[in-house]
């Protein structure tokens, strides 16, 4: 069993941290991450936030939504990203599923994951439709980070992942929740897929740090999916990404290198043997 006791190491993100940098002005670095090897890199790399995203049901499971990942699932990620960690806060992202189900069930679901994982905050995906349980969570001494805008755990109500809050109606209802959660007491709010001015306003109209993802540059931090930014997602490029190296053209390269290796005898060679 991993210690978790995060204050001896006064080096730790904390979400005392995160409020300290919104009030500095510094911007907030947060990648997902869902392994234990990525997340030794990344923690490494000075990352603020490590959020095991349920994104992990695409970039680690194959799935075309995030709907299928079970919290168990979740679960063994998240451990693996407490273990590298040295640096970073770990942000828990609850499944779908895993909190819309009834207070009571939302509560016992976030208390394992506190409990048996390690990680120092949840995030739950939506605004006044789950007020009851960000509140219950906070009253039970759980951090929670907020996530309007486009919510994919929403995907079929929405009919795709398109721009979300485009229509004024939509936008009113995004900053009025945005004020709700901020209220409720979460610590931060992440914001997807929205026009970079309506993102702007609800950033500077909070006092809790707002991070986005395709919601343009004027908001307290940002956010984007690991394997994304390295290039490893295939084809997938919305236009918010921007790629910071290609893993994965280099990934095929080497095991290509390697196949062609063995399959001509080259490897190992006799230095390489005992
Ligand atoms: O699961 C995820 O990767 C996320 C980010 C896009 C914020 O929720």
């Amino acid at each position: 069993m991993e210690s978790h006791y995060i204050f001896e190491n006064t080096k730790r993100v904390t979400v005392s941290t995160i409020a300290q940098m919104k009030a500095a002005g510094e911007k907030i670095a947060m990648l997902t991450v869902y392994d234990y090897t990525m997340a030794r890199l990344v923690d490494a790399a000075g990352v603020d936030i490590m959020l095991v995203g349920d994104s992990a049901a695409n970039t680690m499971a194959g799935y075309s939504t995030t709907l299928p990942i079970t919290l168990q699932e979740m679960m063994v990620y998240a451990r693996s990203v407490v273990r590298a960690r040295e640096h970073a806060l770990v942000v828990f992202d609850m499944p779908f599923g895993s909190y819309q189900t009834g207070l009571d069930d939302a509560v016992s679901n976030a208390v394992s994951v506190m409990k048996e994982t390690g990680c120092d905050a949840l995030k739950l995906e939506g605004g006044s439709e789950h007020l009851d349980v960000v509140r219950r969570f906070v009253e039970c001494g759980i951090p929670v980070m907020g996530h309007l805008g486009l919510q994919p755990q929403r995907v079929n109500a929405y009919g795709g992942f398109a721009l979300r809050a485009t229509q004024q109606a939509e936008a009113d209802k995004l900053k009025k929740d945005a004020l709700l959660l901020q209220e409720a007491g979460c610590f931060a709010l992440v914001l997807e897929k929205i026009p970079a001015t309506l993102a702007a306003e609800v950033a500077s109209s909070l006092s809790i740090p707002v991070i986005g993802i395709g919601a343009g540059p004027n908001v307290d931090g940002q956010v984007l999916v690991l394997q994304d930014m390295l290039g490893m997602s295939g084809t997938f490029h919305p236009k918010f990404l921007r790629t910071y190296a290609n893993i994965g053209e280099q990934i095929t390269k080497a095991a290509a290198q390697y196949v062609a290796d063995v399959k001509q005898s080259d490897f190992p060679s006799l230095e390489e043997s005992y």
